[in-house]
């Protein structure tokens, strides 16, 4: 089980974070005012609708009402839960918290895979500054890097033979076993064991918490049957489809330039930042994923694809657009002469030129149009279809639009015979994504089964709204319910919360509700209501309603359980008629309600 995280260190915790800071590495701020604004994280949007307070210390979205403090920002963003994001902020923070036993264990187990890829990246620099390392050094350096950059990407070298990382583990007394675990270190079916980097030089790979999880390791000379790239192995701390290369040290960057440059090598990544162009990341040269998009949206919604000018780096550029256009992005393809990477573009012609091209980059519809001039009629209508694949995976029905019409223009087809096009396409998708609507479809259902009760729960919702509006009513409300009658609202903790101020004659603060309570939609809803202006009615009478449904539903309960009693044969005459009495009390009850 576990154990609830002191209320002490919560609001240590609490404290720690700033809620602009936190919510600024999720998503591009600006300032308005006395808050901030960006495009919310919780549903596709243009224009901003979600905005940050930093007074009160929470979000609040007026697109699609997602709203909160800085935990159940991190719960609805990460999905993770109450104590787990109370961990991952009080790590951010720094503060130490007392894991409960398993996930301390796991915990642990993480931390003590960092700590060998950390060790390993220590000596892995020393290495390339030894005699032996030289080679390494002056590779890279006649690679363009300077002694600064190899530093601050933490580029090391992996000396020849097969276990001078494994031995000098051994010596420093660090974990073998977490060696084994991050990939390190391979094992023989004889058991063995080997290093798995060995005559590289050593690109460690980080995670947005600025640890190294992962290494790619190139060699020193391409060479035929050797791969120019080892890379580790995925681990508990590393998936490589949810992590951008360099994002790390280039969020800032690329949040403030409003832009990123995506690449495909950890050598182009590290030849841009050589020539102060920072707001680059590199994809590894793997196919871009939904993660990655995801990620990358949380700083910009702006791309700039500059991938090698080969026909498989086109070709990955395209697809690659086409899963960020998925996500809302707005894409522009870069393009190099032929047989150049951006590292190599750099070296030939410098920086300048390549910042030229990246400035003359096209967003990738015109990308596409461009490329179907060239060609044959076969080839163009391919092509076309191509243009449609990426038109219909756009969100923005009106972005979408004024780029059919657009191209039917350039193109010279009707725009009658591009929508039946694309309405195939979209079709094909619809079918092809159906299994996934199905089990949102499922999940829906199940909510309508629990619904039943909702006239209370609508009331028990507006209880709060009331009285978060107007605390004047407390009164009213409290000498008029027993909390105890409506177990089972979700807003009980908040009325429980508001009856206890009331009791103890003190008046809520706006600001302890809104970070009291921590549960996803309770939060959301506080947040909501704290922000929305109700009409001036009268709440008083508004309350009474309320606290009517209230009690004639849980009299109804009473009535249908009794009446079902009724139904029973061998019920004997004098308890009928107690049962019958008892009923028709209630129903005047029922009647008599306000
Ligand atoms: P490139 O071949 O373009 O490498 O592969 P590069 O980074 O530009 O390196 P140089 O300029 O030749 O020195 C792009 C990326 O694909 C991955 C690496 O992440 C590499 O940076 N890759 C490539 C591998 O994982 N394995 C390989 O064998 C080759
Ligand atoms: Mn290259």
């Amino acid at each position: 089980m576990a154990r609830p995280i002191a209320e002490r260190v919560i609001e240590e915790v609490r404290l720690a974070t700033d809620v602009v800071d936190l919510i600024s590495g999720y998503v591009t701020l600006k300032k308005k005012g006395q808050n901030y604004f960006g495009l919310c994280p919780f549903h596709n949007e243009k224009t901003p609708s979600f905005s940050v307070n930093p007074e009160k210390q929470i979000f609040h979205c007026f697109g699609c009402s997602a709203g909160g403090n800085a935990f159940t920002f991190i719960m609805k963003h990460e999905g993770t839960s109450f104590p787990d994001t109370v961990k991952f902020l009080g790590q951010r923070a720094g503060i130490q918290i007392d894991f409960e036993e398993q996930d301390e264990g796991q915990a642990r187990q993480n931390e003590a895979l960092f700590h060998i890829n950390e060790f390993a990246v220590g000596w892995y620099r020393e290495m390339l500054l030894t005699e032996q390392g030289k080679r390494a050094h002056d590779y890279l350096v006649g690679r363009g890097l300077t002694s600064q950059d190899i530093e601050t990407y933490g580029v090391g070298y992996a000396p020849p033979g097969w276990d001078n990382l494994l031995r000098q583990a051994q010596r420093t007394a660090n974990d073998e076993e977490a060696l084994l675990q991050v990939g390190l270190i391979l094992e023989k079916e004889e058991g063995r064991r080997y290093d798995r980097f060995r005559d590289r030089i050593m690109f460690p790979i980080w995670n947005l918490s600025g640890r190294v999880v992962a290494f790619g390791g190139r060699i020193l000379q391409d060479k035929q049957d050797a791969p120019k790239y080892v890379n580790s192995p995925e681990s508990a701390i590393y998936l490589k489809g949810k992590l951008l290369y360099g994002l790390f040290q280039n969020r800032d960057e690329i949040r403030k330039q409003d832009f990123a440059v995506f690449v495909e090598g950890y050598m182009d990544f590290l030849s841009l930042a050589s020539v102060g162009i920072r707001n680059a990341v590199a994809t590894s040269g793997t196919s871009l994923t939904e993660d990655q998009a995801r990620l990358i949206l949380r700083y910009t919604r702006n791309v700039t694809l500059m991938y090698d000018s080969d026909s498989a780096g086109s070709a990955a550029a395209l697809r690659g657009a086409d899963v960020l256009i998925e996500q809302g992005l707005q894409v522009l393809i870069a393009k190099l002469p032929d047989g150049h990477d951006p590292d190599s573009y750099i070296r030939e012609q410098g920086a300048a030129a390549l910042r030229e091209r990246l400035e003359q980059a096209l967003p990738l519809f015109d990308f596409k149009l461009n490329q179907l001039t060239a060609q044959s009629p076969e080839q163009r209508s391919e092509g076309i279809r191509s243009l449609l694949e990426s038109l219909a995976r756009m969100r923005d029905r009106i972005q979408r639009s004024l780029l059919l019409s657009d191209l039917a223009g350039k193109l010279h087809i009707s725009e009658k015979i591009l929508w039946t096009e694309l309405e195939t396409v979209i079709q094909k998708k619809a079918v092809n994504a159906s299994h996934r609507v199905s089990t949102i479809a499922e999940r829906l259902t199940d909510l309508s089964r629990v619904k039943g009760h909702s006239r209370s729960k609508k009331a028990m919702d507006d209880l709060v709204r009331i009285l978060i509006h107007d605390w004047s009513v407390a009164e009213f409300v409290f000498n008029h319910i027993e909390l105890e009658e409506v177990k089972d609202s979700d807003k009980l903790p908040v009325l429980t919360y508001f009856r206890n101020q009331f009791k103890s004659e003190k008046r809520p603060s706006e600001s302890e509700l809104l970070q009291r309570f921590s549960e996803v939609d309770l939060a959301e809803f506080i947040v909501g209501e704290v922000n929305k202006e109700l009409p001036q009615v009268d709440f008083q009478r508004w309350a009474a309603d309320c606290i009517a449904a209230l009690k004639k539903e849980k009299l109804q309960q009473e009535i249908a359980t009794i009446r079902e009693d009724l139904k029973q044969t061998e019920l004997d005459a004098p308890r009928r008629a107690k049962l019958l009495g008892r009923c028709i009390e209630l129903e005047n009850e029922k009647k008599n309600l306000f």
